[in-house]
């Protein structure tokens, strides 16, 4: 209900919209400016056909904006300690263990990881943001390593104490597994083709469409061959099943970042607009991981750099 595609669709197949879109590679400011001015736009656009449409079009677009929040997440929040932070993450962790997220996002990824190691002959690079406690990057370097599948991960985080603690358990692992501190919003300090993969799980909602284009552009230099997100799907039956697990929890803290993560979660079109700003040049392509995930790939193999 809240992906609405065929009226996304219809913008943004429109003049306006299409050349917003297509290879005037912006960078840096300019090019989140432009992608925050284009969403905004889009958003507009389809309120304003939606409403016109009546019905459960209107019904749609109306609950998909009462729902939108620019609320910050205590996880994001500057001011919020980073132990109450770290405990956040160990629950969102042990959520992605008990809903089974892990195995499913490992087998999403292994068809590309195979095929980069057939391509190269050595192992897929795997760059992981924002990964908090570092859960998928274990599940993915486990999954491995049980599977001959030729990869080096590496997580990443913004929150020092993550990585720190990451980093402890990893040294002793004996998987083809470390962590390091970056801000997937500055990536300056990372060489071009330092990895072939640059993977955020659960994580874009935490961004602006400007930050997200912005990240995915200094992804294309990073990364030889993709960019790929996995992130809550954008539906009615998520907000309420986010939230009902958080609840689970009987803690405020987690529920508060819960609610407000479910109403941010972007919907596919949404997603693909601001990849296509981010990486003018690249293949982008939206999809799901059923029940509660929808995919953002953008490939950058096979481009000029
Ligand atoms: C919802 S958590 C997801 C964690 C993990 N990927 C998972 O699926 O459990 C969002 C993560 O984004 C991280 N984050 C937020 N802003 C960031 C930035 N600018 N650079 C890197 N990480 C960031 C937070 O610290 C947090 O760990």
């Amino acid at each position: 209900m809240l992906q609405l595609p065929v009226l996304n669709r219809a913008i943004l197949a429109e003049p306006a919209f299409a050349a917003a879109l297509t290879p005037d590679a912006k960078r840096g400011p300019a090019l989140e400016k432009h992608a925050d001015e284009v969403i905004d736009r889009l958003r507009t656009e389809r309120r304003r056909r939606g409403v016109a449409a009546g019905g459960l079009t209107k019904l749609s677009v109306t609950l998909d904006d009462a729902l939108r929040t620019e609320a910050v997440e205590h996880m994001d929040d500057p001011e919020f300690p980073e132990r109450g932070k770290l405990a956040i993450a160990q629950g969102l962790h042990l959520l992605n263990t008990v809903t089974g997220s892990y195995g499913r996002l490992v087998s999403f990824v292994e068809p590309l990881l195979r095929e980069i190691h057939a391509r190269t002959g050595r192992p897929a690079r795997v760059l992981e943001l924002a990964c908090g406690t570092g859960g998928f990057a274990v599940a993915l370097a486990k999954a491995a390593k049980r599977r001959s599948l030729p990869v080096e991960v590496t997580g990443s985080d913004i929150v020092p104490l993550y990585v720190e603690r990451a980093q402890t358990a990893a040294a002793s692992s004996g998987l083809p597994l470390s962590f390091r501190r970056v801000d997937a919003l500055d990536m300056r300090e990372l060489e071009d083709g330092e990895y072939d993969v640059a993977f955020i799980a659960q994580s874009v909602h935490h961004f602006s469409p400007g930050q997200l284009a912005r990240m995915i552009a200094e992804c294309r230099r990073v990364a030889t061959t993709a960019f790929v997100s996995v992130d809550g799907h954008r539906s009615v039956g998520m907000v309420g099943f986010v939230v009902g697990t958080a609840a689970l929890a009987v803690w405020p803290a987690m529920v508060h970042d819960a609610t407000i993560s479910a109403r941010r979660f972007y919907s596919a079109p949404e997603l693909a607009a601001i990849a296509r700003m981010g990486a003018p040049d690249g293949r982008v392509e939206t999809g799901r991981v059923r029940p509660l995930l929808t995919t953002l790939t953008a490939r950058f193999d096979g481009l000029a750099s």
